[in-house]
């Protein structure tokens, strides 16, 4: 299968719907750890609600829309990435990422970030890439910076979550900026 080594025994690979028992026992192990800032934590509650979420997916893919990537750690399934807009006519793509507790401090995502904006940037013509992320969420701000986000703007109730509207941040990348960091 494809995959990208994104450090020794660090895998990203491509998240397809055959793979949902596989992602379906990984939601149920993080669930409590990401439930706070990650709304399918909330929404999955069985195999075939995981299969339908990547089904999901895999069909925007076929469209060349958001796509979900998973993360392997020592062939252990620990965590993920997704573009969760991606716009071609717009050029304007968002990330969304979350690790188990096992795998975070190391780097992981900064990495695989790093790889999704040159690809999206370099080979697919994105001019802006977005990160969101809620005000408190302390590790997703850091890795924002760490990546080389720029902190654009806090949209005031703008995400309804878990029966709640947040607020959340808004940070960017424009294409130039990637390019010339
Ligand atoms: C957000 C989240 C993915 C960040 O994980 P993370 O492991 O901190 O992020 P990274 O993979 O970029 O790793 C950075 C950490 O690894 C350390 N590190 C080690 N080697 C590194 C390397 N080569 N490069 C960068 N960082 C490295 C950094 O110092 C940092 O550790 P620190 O926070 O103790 O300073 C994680 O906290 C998470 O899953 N949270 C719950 C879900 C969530 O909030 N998702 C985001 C929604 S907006």
């Amino acid at each position: 299968m494809l995959s990208l080594t994104l450090a020794e025994g660090v895998e990203m690979r491509p998240l397809e719907p055959w793979q949902a028992a596989e992602f379906y026992a990984h939601v149920e192990e993080v669930r409590d750890s990401i439930r706070a800032y990650i709304p399918f934590a909330a929404r999955l509650f069985d195999e075939d609600a995981a299969r339908a979420y990547l089904q999901g997916f895999a069909d925007s893919q076929a469209a060349d829309g958001p796509r979900i990537y998973g993360i392997w750690v020592d062939g252990v399934f620990s965590g993920g990435t997704l573009f969760r807009i991606f716009d071609t006519g717009q050029h304007v793509c968002e990330l969304g990422v979350w690790l188990g507790p096992w795998a975070r401090g190391r780097g992981i995502i900064t990495r695989a970030a790093t790889a999704m904006i040159d690809w999206a940037v370099r080979e697919r013509g994105m001019l802006r890439v977005e990160w969101g992320c809620e005000p408190s969420n302390e590790a997703s701000i850091a890795a924002a910076k760490r990546i080389g986000f720029t902190y654009e703007a806090t949209i005031r109730q703008g995400f309804n979550f878990d029966g709640r509207q947040r607020d959340y941040q808004l940070w960017s990348i424009l294409a130039d900026e990637w390019l010339n960091r």
